[in-house]
């Protein structure tokens, strides 16, 4: 790879970056359009899994991708997230099941049950839906420094669990797998 393609490999990663982003800040607080999604066109049932490149997104940082018509937090995180999260008892969660689609069964909501799997506890991938009434969670806010729901309070961890507010039940792990070090496909 010469050097002007790495650096046009670097720029359109920055605008699919970018874009997902502002995506998210637009549509924090309003109620993300669940008729969408139980009616998607063809192009929506088309994206039924995607491919995403996460060679750029370091510890600390996210990206947000749309999936089947809907937000999916990426994120890397850091060591003291993981900490975090390890340290919650199950007993003190309100919902104590992992929610991760790549589990079978109801597994308990430890941070690695939630995480992208052994060796990659680092990468968290949720749908980034709150599980009350179907807002977007911001990144990086609420009382345990993970996500926080300003439509009516939810208030997530660092491993997606809900742990405060009116949300029943965690941000949901999708199907995911790593094709390779840097790129995971989704569904
Ligand atoms: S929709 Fe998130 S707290 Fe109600």
């Amino acid at each position: 790879m010469s050097a002007s393609d790495s650096t046009e490999h670097t720029r359109r990663d920055f605008l699919y970056v970018a874009t997902g982003m502002a995506g998210v800040v637009g549509a924090a607080g309003v109620a993300w359009p669940f008729i969408d999604q139980m009616r998607p066109d063809a192009s929506t049932r088309a994206l039924a899994s995607i491919q995403v490149d996460v060679s750029g997104v370091e510890p600390g940082m996210s990206l947000t991708v749309k999936w089947r018509g809907k937000p999916v937090f990426i994120r890397n995180r850091t060591e003291a997230e993981i900490e975090a999260a390890r340290e919650v008892a199950i007993e003190d969660l309100k919902d104590p099941i992992a929610r991760n689609e790549n589990l079978s069964g109801e597994v308990p909501a430890t941070d690695e049950a939630r995480s992208a799997g052994e060796g990659r506890e680092n990468w968290l991938v949720m749908v980034g839906v709150c599980t009350h009434l179907g807002c977007v969670p911001l990144g990086q806010a609420g009382d345990f420094g993970g996500w926080f729901c300003p439509c009516h309070g939810s208030h997530y961890d660092t491993a997606g669990r809900i742990r405060k507010g009116p949300a029943p039940t965690n941000l949901p792990v999708p199907t995911l797998t790593f094709v390779n070090d840097t790129t995971i496909e989704i569904g």
